[in-house]
C-alpha cells in the first residue's frame, strides 16, 4: 500500500469508469504487477500505488445503473469494454442520479436498449451535498461528448463542494480562462480538457507529426479516421455535439506542427459507428509531406485498440498527481499533468518534455513534507 488513500467521486459511470475500477483491484491485487508493471506509466508516483485510490461516491442517469450498487453498474449495458478483473469488491456506494440536461443526444433513442443510453425516470439528487458528505477530493468528468451544460454543472459542483476536477472530456474548461480562475481563485486543483489515452490516435499522431517536423520535411496534408462501437462514438454520430471534440483532437496535432497546413488539408475527428466493435477503436492517420529536395512522402498507420483502457492509464496518473497537489494545498490548473494526459490543455507542451516536467512535479512533492 502506498501513502494513504485517494477518495474519488465520477460523473458518468460508462466504459472509462470501468476500465479504471478494474485496473485499480488488478493493480492492487495481482503482486507480480508490483515488480513488473505492465501497463502503468508509474506503479509507485509520488508515494501512492493504483490500489490507493477508492471510490466514494458516482452519478449517472441511466436506468441501469442509478440506484444499483456501483459493481453492478459498471458492467451494466451499454457498457461494453472488456472485462479483465470481473471480481470486483462490494464498493460502499450506490450509484446516484444526477442531473441530466444535455447528457443524453436525442438521436441515442433510435438505436437498441443494450447500445445506448436509457434515462432513469428519478429526481437529480444533490450533487455538491454527496460530494461533500462523500469525503470526495477528486471527481472525475466522464460524461458524453456534447455535454456542454452538464460538464460545466459538474465543474462547478467540484467548485462548490471544494473537490479538484479531472475534466476528461472535450468540454473547454481548464483550458478556458474564465474556469480555470475560479478554480485558482478557491485554490482547487483542475487538470483538463480531454483524457489523452495512453497509446492513442492523438499521441500517436503527435509523434508523428513531430518526427517528420523534426525532421525537416514540411505537412501538407493529414487525417486521422476513428471508429468503434461504443457509446462515445454512438453519440458522436450526432454531428452537432462535435464541435469541442474536432476542436480538441485537430489542435492536439496541429500544436506539433510549426507551420499548419490549410485547413482544408487537415481532417482529424471521430468518422463512424460500427457496433460490433464495441469498446474496440480503430484509427487510420495518414500523413503526405514533402522532403528532401521537395520530394514528396507519405506515412501511413492503423492502430487497433481498446479504448477504455486505453484512457484509464492516463487518468491512474492525473489522479495521484492531483493528490499530490492536494497534499501540498496547490490549486488552480496543474499545467505539466494537464499536458500530459490531455488532448487540450490550457498550455500545450510536445509530449517528451511534458513527460520530464511530470516527473519534475512527483519529485518535488514527494519528497517535501506534507502540507
Ligand atoms: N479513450 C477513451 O475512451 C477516451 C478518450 C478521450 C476522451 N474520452 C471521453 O470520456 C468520456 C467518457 O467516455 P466513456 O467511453 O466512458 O463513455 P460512455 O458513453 O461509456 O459513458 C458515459 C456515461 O455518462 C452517463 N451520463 C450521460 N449523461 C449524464 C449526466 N448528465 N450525468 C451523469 N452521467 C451521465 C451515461 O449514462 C454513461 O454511463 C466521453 O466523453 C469520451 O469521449 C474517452
Amino acid at each position: 500500500m502506498g501513502k494513504g488513500k485517494i477518495r474519488i467521486a465520477i460523473a458518468g459511470v460508462g466504459n472509462c469508469a470501468s476500465a479504471l475500477l478494474q485496473g485499480i483491484e488488478l493493480y492492487k491485487n495481482d503482486p507480480s504487477l508490483k515488480d513488473d508493471p505492465i501497463g502503468l506509466m508509474h506503479y509507485d508516483l509520488g508515494g501512492y500505488e493504483p490500489g490507493d485510490i477508492e471510490v466514494v461516491a458516482a452519478f449517472d442517469v441511466d436506468a441501469r445503473k442509478v440506484g444499483k450498487p456501483l459493481k453492478e453498474a459498471i458492467f451494466a449495458k451499454p457498457n461494453c469494454t472488456k472485462v479483465f478483473y470481473p471480481n470486483l469488491p462490494d464498493y460502499p456506494v450506490t450509484v446516484q442520479m444526477g442531473p441530466v440536461l444535455d447528457g443524453v443526444s436525442e438521436h441515442m433513442k433510435d438505436y437498441p436498449e443494450d447500445d445506448t443510453f436509457v434515462v432513469a425516470n428519478a429526481e437529480p439528487v444533490d450533487v455538491v451535498k454527496v460530494l461533500k458528505e462523500s469525503g470526495a477530493e477528486i471527481l472525475i468528468n466522464y460524461l458524453p461528448v456534447g455535454s456542454e451544460q452538464a460538464a460545466r454543472f459538474y465543474a462547478q459542483a467540484a467548485l462548490d463542494a471544494g473537490v479538484g476536477f479531472i475534466n476528461a472530456i472535450p468540454v473547454f474548461i481548464a483550458s478556458d480562462p474564465e474556469w480555470a480562475r475560479k478554480f485558482k481563485e478557491k485554490n482547487i486543483p483542475i487538470i483538463g480538457d480531454d483524457i489523452k489515452s495512453q497509446v492513442g490516435a492523438t499521441i500517436t499522431h503527435r509523434v508523428l507529426t513531430k518526427l517528420l517536423e523534426d525532421r525537416g520535411v514540411k505537412i501538407t496534408r493529414t487525417y486521422q479516421l476513428n471508429f468503434g462501437g461504443n457509446t462515445d462514438f454512438l453519440n458522436m454520430l450526432n454531428h452537432a455535439r462535435l464541435k469541442s471534440k474536432k476542436k480538441s483532437k485537430t489542435q492536439a496535432v496541429t500544436s506539433e506542427m510549426a507551420v499548419e497546413p490549410d485547413k482544408k488539408n487537415v481532417h482529424i475527428g471521430p468518422s463512424d459507428y460500427v457496433p460490433w466493435l464495441n469498446d474496440n477503436k480503430i484509427a487510420y492517420i495518414r500523413l503526405e509531406g514533402l522532403g528532401f529536395g521537395k520530394v514528396p512522402l507519405e506515412l501511413e498507420v492503423k492502430l487497433s485498440v481498446e479504448d477504455s483502457p486505453n484512457s484509464a492509464g492516463s487518468i491512474i496518473d492525473a489522479i495521484r498527481c492531483m493528490k499530490l497537489a492536494l497534499d501540498h494545498g496547490e490549486g488552480g490548473v496543474l499545467e505539466a499533468i494537464s499536458a500530459y494526459t490531455m488532448k487540450s490543455p490550457p498550455v500545450q507542451i510536445t509530449d517528451s518534455v511534458a513527460k520530464q516536467k511530470v516527473e519534475e512535479f512527483i519529485r518535488e512533492r514527494a519528497k517535501a513534507p506534507v502540507a
